[in-house]
């Protein structure tokens, strides 16, 4: 009776064996899903758990490495990206290639206006640096040329068609943020730069066509996103909706909250793992701020705070350029720190926040005409303090609120940062959730807007027209 009969322990370590190997091939068929992309079948905490791409389209670090070398397409992705069932359709403008790719050095074949986007070793790299900080308009593009492509899994938000008369929106590809940064220097003889140039083409070109003079151009999407970028051209295509980072150096008329849509910086730090990210007690310092001295426009404010703050014990107040070594160090230290300031700069907006979010430091922002991305479904008081600058540039203000933030408090916050921060990331192929997919949710929700006032235009036509012909 003591010994188990030798038949049963035989049949127990069976038993045992055959569970190891239906959990193998349960674990498997679980990463083919993930593989294939099609999201949907992904519950939302897993999928935020598999976020890790930083904005590359390195194949190394894409999830798809594979899918993307094979030559076979693969069905199941193109199945899942039916343009009756996305939820933007969008026409995009063959501009010549100096408008966008040209940019970017690409020469690639000559009879081609686009790159290959389906083969990942033949995208042209966007220059790296803070240039990334501004590259919306590189994501955006590369997620519309790869929405046809068979092999390319990815969100389906929005889908490039082909006849502008079916579309929702009108999409200008002109790289203008890198234009302005890589371009605005005069050249040669001339007075004037390539930016200039662009900029004058690109007015000409979209005052010509059909397609703009239809709703006088407010279904034209035009990406602008660094507040320098487009300076000639914003006066001129002010009607059109524009992808900025804030409305700082723009009229009320030519770009405003109505219209227009806010979109992330590129993080420039690196994003650190859900799982792993620092506790409460495992973000030694309090307080976090390193960035440029401002002292034009709303930028005082940080020498204010610096005089303020730079004695408190636990906090890290410095000036210094993120570029190079200084954004490992700004890694490093968003990550020790508990909360991370965004004080307003020579604009109200800045990559600081964004670095913050994909650090889980909570962000504390000083900046009063911050704009913030998705802010329509997204409220940034779960996981950020707002503080007016009057409040704080009170002698104690902000450090008594900062030190006053309990443990439970402080973790709440950090939950939800963990959770809101794919919403922030840039990457290619685009996934559901992420900074390229919000944007065009947040652009389908200003085209609802569009067709609303356009159908409200229309409602007495009927009778004009009956009382016209009679
Ligand atoms: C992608 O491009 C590279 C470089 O031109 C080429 O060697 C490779 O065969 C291409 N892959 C596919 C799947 O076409
Ligand atoms: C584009 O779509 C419109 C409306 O659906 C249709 O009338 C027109 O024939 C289409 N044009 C082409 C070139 O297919
Ligand atoms: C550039 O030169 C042209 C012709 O010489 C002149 O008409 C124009 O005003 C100049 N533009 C600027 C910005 O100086
Ligand atoms: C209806 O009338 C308004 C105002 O007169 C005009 O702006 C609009 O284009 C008209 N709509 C159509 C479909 O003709």
């Amino acid at each position: 009776m003591t010994s188990m009969p030798e038949k049963r322990v035989f049949s127990s370590k069976l038993l045992s064996c055959l569970i190891a190997i239906s959990m193998f091939f349960l674990i498997l068929s679980c990463s083919l899903i993930f593989r294939i992309g099609n999201n949907s079948l992904v519950p939302r905490s897993i999928y935020n758990l598999i976020v890790v791409d930083h904005g590359s389209i390195e194949p190394k670090s894409s999830p798809c490495k594979e899918l993307c070398s094979q030559s076979q397409p693969i069905q199941r992705a193109a199945a899942s990206c039916d343009p009756n069932q996305a939820i933007l359709k969008v026409y995009m403008y063959d501009l010549p290639r100096e408008f966008h790719f040209g940019l970017l050095g690409w020469i690639g074949d000559p009879t081609r206006l686009w790159p290959n986007v389906g083969n990942f070793s033949k995208i042209p790299r966007y220059p790296g640096g803070l240039n990334l900080q501004h590259s919306i308009e590189y994501w955006l593009t590369l997620d519309l040329l790869s929405s046809n492509m068979r092999n390319v899994p990815r969100s389906c938000t929005a889908i490039l068609v082909h006849n502008s008369s079916q579309a929702d929106i009108v999409f200008v590809p002109f790289f203008s943020s890198l234009s302005y940064n890589r371009f605005s220097k005069i050249e040669g003889t001339g007075n004037k730069s390539t930016n200039d140039i662009l900029q004058e083409r690109l007015v000409e070109y979209l005052k010509g066509r059909d397609e703009w003079k239809r709703f006088g151009g407010k279904d034209h999407l035009i990406m602008a996103h660094h507040p320098n970028s487009m300076l000639i051209a914003r006066w001129k295509l002010g009607s059109a909706m524009f992808v900025l980072s804030d409305f700082g150096r723009y009229s009320n008329q030519i770009a405003n909250v109505d219209k227009d849509v806010i979109a992330p910086y590129k993080h420039v730090v690196r994003t650190i793992d859900a799982k792993k990210s620092p506790s409460f007690e495992e973000r030694p310092t309090l307080v976090y701020f390193q960035g440029a001295i401002y002292r034009k426009d709303g930028g005082v404010i940080r020498q204010e705070l610096y005089y303020l703050l730079k004695d408190e014990k636990d906090v890290h107040f410095t000036f210094g350029s993120a570029v190079g070594g200084g954004i490992r160090k700004a890694s490093t230290g968003m990550a020790a720190s508990k909360f991370c300031l965004n004080i307003a700069g020579d604009t109200p907006s800045s990559n600081r926040l964004f670095d913050a979010i994909v650090s889980h430091c909570v962000p504390v922002i000083i900046s009063d005409e911050i704009e913030l991305p998705y802010e329509d479904v997204l409220d940034y008081s779960k996981f950020s303090i707002f503080v007016r600058a009057s409040d704080a540039c009170k002698n104690g203000y902000l450090m008594n609120l900062l030190r006053g933030i309990n443990r439970e408090k402080w973790t709440e916050m950090w939950d939800r940062l963990k959770q809101i921060a794919p919403h922030f990331e840039y990457q290619y192929p685009s996934r559901p959730g992420d900074a390229v997919d919000m944007i065009w949710k947040a652009v389908s929700r200003k085209v609802s807007t569009l067709h609303y006032k356009a159908h409200k235009k229309n409602r007495y036509n009927m009778s004009q027209q009956f009382l016209n012909s009679h």
